[in-house]
């Protein structure tokens, strides 16, 4: 059989699968992938990006690509409760960084902000910048099978075009095949919970829908109305993909009787009911259904074998967290092998990423889980969770409306039920507060002080080891830039300041490139608003070392004597050496 040789061969061009070739490329990692359509994503699917995914997007150089094409933050953010859009509004909840002070603290936390991209705008952005950078794309090429030895991975593909099948010779796979990963099932990957929990439908169409929704700008709006508990993902949801005018439901159905049949009658008739206005001219663009899972892979990889992605955490979009732990998944991985296949670190590396993106895979899966869950008050509030008939869910509804005491109680148990949903819509440490613990961490021996505020909601910047570099304005010359500009790219940064020669001598001293940052007045970086002097946790004469994929390594308080000696004994551990 004929066989062609790539280095990696990554299988999905799905958000994982096209950011690990994007970073490959990148970092000059011959790659190649296959995908098993002629074409990429053709319906909006993933469309929440928080920040982490962004400042991953601007280290691979695409971040103003992606703004140029996505809704802005500022039109995200009122996330509305109501009968219908047309019909009695229940509630708003300021999310994904609207509300003025979790705003101030997405400015404190990035010099990105989160935008709303749908995956069928994204993944070109993506795929475009790994093919002008290297990155041998075939589409309408179907994984198969492999096989793995000592030296390598054989993988057996279908030609879909020429009906025929061929081989790949790669130094490793990695299987971004989605939720139903048959790279993932080959490698024996062990899956904890449970797929098909609900039954959900996406319905996507065009309709005008500006008069219900532009003066409380969202990218979700959720619909209580007969039915809506059905399955599903806590409630309907009306959600823009293009303000105003494209927009796609999800609508939930008892999985126990299987799907409806998703004719454009049926597909009408949940867009009549959800939009609550007749008149309004609707084309219905295409319908599937699809189940709500809650499945994490127990460990990510089999020798030279990785999957990212879906093909490792399946859970609803709740917390829009889907393509955001995708790309995450492949910017830690893809420096890792660069590495190793460069010979500068040991395979022992690539163990690191099993363990520290499999706690997040977990974590997530049950958080947006648990956000469907969240969705039961609201509706309890209302006593509407098994009214015997619509006529008595809208008198439920309406009761809010008395002047009596047991409405008023009806009233504050909504705006609470309401309120809570923040843990859904603006949990911002469950976006940034990523914190591994790995062989490519070295701890420094200073007691863990934990989250002091509650970690899912509040991002809580660390210099710690394991903890992402925390943001801050630094000026070179007249320029001003973030922190995380001055690391990532590929290569690991030692940050120090003045009296901190010792490092900067060590970091020459060491057989791998490691680019070098010096803060402080009349340095080549300066901190003139005294933020990084408040965030660092070390003094100007200690040390951060900081990964391609900008988590701190290795830091050390202040001077020390012995300086090449702890930088060498941290990367021998970091590479896999020690
Ligand atoms: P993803 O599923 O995106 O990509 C998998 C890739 O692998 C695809 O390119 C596929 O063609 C390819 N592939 C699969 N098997 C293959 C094989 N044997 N050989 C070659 N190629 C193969 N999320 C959300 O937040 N909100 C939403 O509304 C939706 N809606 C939605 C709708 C539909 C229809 C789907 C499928 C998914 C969603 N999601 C979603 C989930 C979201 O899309 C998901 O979390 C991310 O796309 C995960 O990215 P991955 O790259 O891991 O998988």
């Amino acid at each position: 059989m004929h066989t062609v040789e790539t280095d990696v061969l990554i299988v999905g061009s799905g958000p994982a699968g096209a950011s690990a070739a994007l970073a490959l490329s990148t970092y000059g990692v011959r790659n190649m992938v296959v995908t098993r359509y002629a074409s990429l994503a053709d319906t909006p699917r993933a469309h929440i990006t928080n920040q982490r995914t962004m400042e991953v997007l601007r280290d691979l150089g695409v971040e103003q690509d992606v703004i140029a094409k996505a809704t802005p933050q500022h039109l995200m953010g009122d996330t509305t409760f109501c009968t219908s859009l047309a019909g009695e509004e229940l509630g708003r909840v300021r999310s994904w960084g609207n509300d003025p002070l979790v705003q101030a603290a997405h400015e404190l936390a990035s010099p990105t902000r989160m935008c709303d991209m749908p995956q069928h705008l994204m993944e070109p952005v993506l795929v475009d910048a790994a093919i002008a950078r290297g990155t041998d794309f075939r589409f309408s090429t179907v994984y198969r099978s492999f096989e793995q030895d000592a030296g390598g991975v054989t993988v057996t593909v279908e030609d879909r075009l020429r009906g025929d099948a061929y081989t790949i010779r790669a130094k490793y796979l990695i299987g971004a095949d989605g939720g139903r990963s048959q790279v993932a099932e080959d490698a024996g990957l062990p899956m904890g919970g449970q797929m098909g929990v609900a039954g959900s439908v996406n319905i996507v169409f065009d309709a005008d829908l500006s008069r219900y929704t532009a003066h409380r700008p969202s990218t979700l709006y959720w619909v209580l109305a007969p039915g809506a508990t059905v399955g599903g993902i806590g409630a309907g949801l009306v959600r823009c993909v293009r303000p105003w005018n494209e927009w796609l439901i999800v609508w939930g159905y008892d999985v126990t009787a299987g799907a409806p049949d998703l004719t454009e009658e049926y597909a009408l008739s949940v867009v009549r009911q959800l939009v609550g206005d007749d008149e309004i001219p609707v084309t219905i663009k295409s319908s599937s259904a699809w189940t709500v899972n809650e499945m994490y892979a127990e460990t990510y990889a089999n020798g030279r074998v990785f999957c990212a992605g879906d093909a490792v955490h399946r859970h609803p979009p709740s917390n829009g967290l889907g393509s955001n732990t995708s790309i995450q998944d492949s910017h830690n991985l893809a420096w890792k092998l660069k590495l190793v296949l460069d010979g500068v670190a040991s395979p022992k590396l690539l163990d690191t990423y099993d363990a520290e993106r499999a706690p997040v895979g977990k974590q997530i899966v049950t958080r947006a889980n648990k956000s469907i869950a969240e969705t039961a008050p609201i509706f309890e509030a209302l006593d509407g969770l098994s009214p015997q008939t619509p006529e008595q869910l809208w008198a439920n509804i309406a009761a809010r409306k008395d002047a009596t005491e047991a409405a008023a109680k009806q009233r504050a148990a909504l705006r609470e039920a309401i309120a809570f949903k923040v843990y859904e819509f603006n949990a911002h440490g469950v976006d940034l507060n990523q914190r591994y613990t790995s062989a490519a961490v070295v701890p420094d021996g200073t007691p863990d002080p934990g989250f002091t505020r509650d970690p899912e909601l509040y991002h809580q910047p660390s210099s710690r080891p394991g903890a992402k570099l925390p943001h801050a304005w630094l000026t070179r010359g007249t320029r001003t830039l973030s922190t995380l500009d001055t690391v990532g790219k590929g290569r690991f940064t030692l940050l120090t300041g003045i009296g901190g020669e010792a490092w900067l001598r060590a970091a020459e001293a060491q057989p791998l490139d490691i680019a070098t940052v010096v803060v402080g007045p009349g340095q080549e970086y300066e901190d003139p608003y005294g933020d990084w002097a408040r965030l660092s946790e070390i003094s100007d004469a200690g040390v951060l070392l900081v990964r391609p994929d900008g988590y701190v390594a290795f830091r050390h308080a202040g001077g020390s004597e012995d300086a090449e000696r702890l930088l060498t004994d941290a990367l021998r551990r970091i590479l896999g050496h020690g």
